[in-house]
């Protein structure tokens, strides 16, 4: 009987070039969301706005985007697996610096503004997500790459690591969803081009993350 992955009959070849493309499409509408329609950004600024925005800069591209390019490493990097599992865990190192950055960024704007922090569903999931995925982090690097953890230790933690990898790449999405509808009703923005935009991020992160799960699962090309 053919093996549970090869049942689904496709290679990872071209759902991982359908997942780069998103990221692409993702990149260059956010950007042009935040530069175009929205007041660009920076860390310092009169313009507190600016400083919101690069909350769904980092968030975005940094944590997910960048999160999802390294589920996918151990497929994308025609390397040996230790270069794999190198570039695996600096990705999402990346992934995890930016979504401090893009965090540390939303909490400036709320106490430059005098807006109150954590009352949002929105900022609970995110910093359940963020704190989760930084354990996850934390425990994969001891586990696996920190000299001195036994191989059995290792061998058992791996399913979980497995397990719960995805899942928080999930809450991750789903954080940001929600955090583009709750912009775009603070901003009162109801229909038009920029809804379009936003919309249109929000449908292509999920397509995002079914094309990364089933990079994740299906068998690579020979
Ligand atoms: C995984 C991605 C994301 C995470 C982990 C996350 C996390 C957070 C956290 C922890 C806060 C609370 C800050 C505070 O209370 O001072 C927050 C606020 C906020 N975020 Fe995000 N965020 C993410 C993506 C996004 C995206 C894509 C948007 C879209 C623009 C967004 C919009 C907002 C808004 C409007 C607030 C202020 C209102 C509130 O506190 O709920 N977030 N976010």
């Amino acid at each position: 009987m053919a093996s549970e992955s090869r049942s689904l009959q496709i290679s990872t070849a071209p759902v991982t070039m359908f997942a780069h493309l998103i990221v692409t499409a993702v990149a260059t509408l956010l950007l042009v969301w935040l530069l175009a329609k929205q007041e660009g950004f920076a860390f310092k600024s009169h313009n507190k706005l600016k400083i919101f925005d690069l909350h769904p800069l980092f968030m975005i591209i940094g944590f997910i985007l960048i999160g999802g390019e390294a589920m996918m490493a151990y497929k994308t990097i025609p390397a040996t697996k230790i270069a794999q599992k190198t570039v695996h865990l600096l990705l999402n190192l990346v992934a995890l610096l930016a979504g401090i950055v893009g965090i540390y960024a939303v909490f400036k704007y709320h106490h430059e503004s005098g807006i109150p922090d954590l009352y949002s569903l929105h900022s609970w999931l995110g910093i359940g997500t963020i704190c989760l995925f930084g354990l996850q982090w934390l425990l994969g690097f001891l586990s696996f790459v920190f000299p001195g953890a036994e191989m059995s230790r290792r061998a058992s933690f791996l399913p979980w690591h497995r397990f719960f990898g995805p899942v928080f790449f999930l809450m991750a999405v789903c954080t940001a969803e929600a955090g583009l509808v709750q912009r775009l009703l603070l901003l009162r923005i109801f229909q038009g081009q920029e809804a379009l935009i936003v919309n249109f991020i929000g449908i292509l992160l999920i397509l995002y993350t079914v094309s990364v799960g089933l990079t994740v699962v299906l068998p690579r090309a020979h």
